[in-house]
């Protein structure tokens, strides 16, 4: 059997820093507010000129470099992201380029804050059915500029950032075990960007209402994400007959703390098995798993054989898991 390993990881994050107390001169909040709500301390901003296209090339060549394939090897880039360098066409294609990855064809993902999970099991799939041997997967974002900087209830959680893996047909028993996606659009109003595009097109009253930038129920979000966070680990434990017990790390999607460690609890993980960097970067949406992984494994924290839990929740709804044998030798 065909299976798909990962065999690098890298990441990006804009060098500018944006702290809670930043915030604090910005919107009526505090340090102490985000910190306990949220457990985020500090995310990054992109700097002027630095876009999503930007930071995913950066991440991809750090992947491509711990992976030793050159981007001529890949026949598949597929990008998550809800901060797309145009409306069309799709930032994936920009990175192609970027990168000189000729032989691949590009697209990306819309899936929100799942938008990795969703581009690593249609990268899985590409490798799996035979198409081809060697793909990159993003999560990309420069959150920062549709976010509304005047609302309170958004503004403080979110950041920019990029994480990128190669993936490649694996031949031992290490790889993606399997993945595991769900969407329901009934909740679409709880989180979600009312424009711009053809259902709100670009206008002064729409700016006005703010109509360009995200849009957030996070006191409802927050009770569904911990739920379908639960449930999609498990389902993907379950498919193999796994236990808590036997996942080496838990990478969920950093939305906040509480969520965090709300979904582990339910699991039954303890805190050790948990993956958290939510106080440095926020919420980057399709960006905080990889970039989590990335730093798990550049800090040693994955071993070969390890097994690796993911999971991802996010607008649409959408949200998604996958377990992973680790591939990567430590060294
Ligand atoms: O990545 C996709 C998925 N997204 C998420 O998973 C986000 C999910 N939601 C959350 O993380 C949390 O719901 C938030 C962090 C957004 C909010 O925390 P909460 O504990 O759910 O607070 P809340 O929305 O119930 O608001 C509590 C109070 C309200 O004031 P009143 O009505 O009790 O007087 C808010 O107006 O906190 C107020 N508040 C703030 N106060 C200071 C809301 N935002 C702020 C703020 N600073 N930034």
């Amino acid at each position: 059997m065909i299976r798909a390993k990962i065999s690098g990881t890298g990441s990006c994050m804009p060098e500018k820093i944006l702290t809670n107390q930043d915030i604090e001169k910005m919107v009526d909040t505090s340090h102490e507010w985000i910190f306990a709500r949220t457990g985020i301390n500090e995310r990054r901003i992109a700097a002027e000129g630095e876009f999503t296209s930007d930071l995913a090339t950066t991440a991809a060549q750090r992947a491509l470099e711990m992976a030793g394939v050159d981007a001529q090897e890949i026949g598949l880039i597929v990008l998550g992201t809800i901060s797309a360098d145009y409306p069309w066409p799709a930032t994936a294609c920009i990175v192609q380029k970027n990168l000189g990855a000729t032989n691949a064809y590009a697209y990306d993902i819309s899936a929100a804050c799942s938008g990795f999970i969703y581009a690593l099991a249609s990268a899985v799939d590409y490798i799996v059915s035979g198409r081809g041997k060697k793909a990159l997967v993003i999560g990309a974002e420069t959150l920062s500029r549709i976010i509304d900087w005047s609302d309170r209830n958004t503004c403080v959680l979110f950041g920019d950032g990029a994480g990128a893996v190669v993936l490649e047909a694996s031949d031992d028993e290490t790889g993606i075990l399997s993945t595991h996606l769900h969407s329901d659009g009934s909740y679409l109003d709880l989180l979600y960007q009312p424009g711009f595009a053809t259902r709100h097109m670009p206008s002064v009253s729409g700016i006005e209402a703010h109509l360009p930038f995200l849009k957030m129920q996070g006191n409802e979000v927050f009770k569904v994400a911990v739920r379908m966070l639960t449930e999609v680990s498990l389902e993907a434990l379950h498919t193999h007959n796994l236990g808590p017990e036997d996942v080496s790390l838990f990478i969920p999607h950093q939305a906040n703390r509480r969520i965090l460690e709300a979904t582990a609890k339910r699991i039954k993980l303890t805190e050790d098995q948990v993956c958290i960097n939510v106080h440095k970067y926020g919420n980057t949406s399709s960006a905080t798993i990889p970039v989590a992984m990335d730093e798990a494994c550049r800090a040693g924290q994955l071993k070969k054989g390890d097994l690796l839990l993911m999971s991802a929740f996010g607008g649409g709804f959408t949200w998604g898991s996958a377990l992973v044998r680790w591939s990567i030798q430590d060294n």
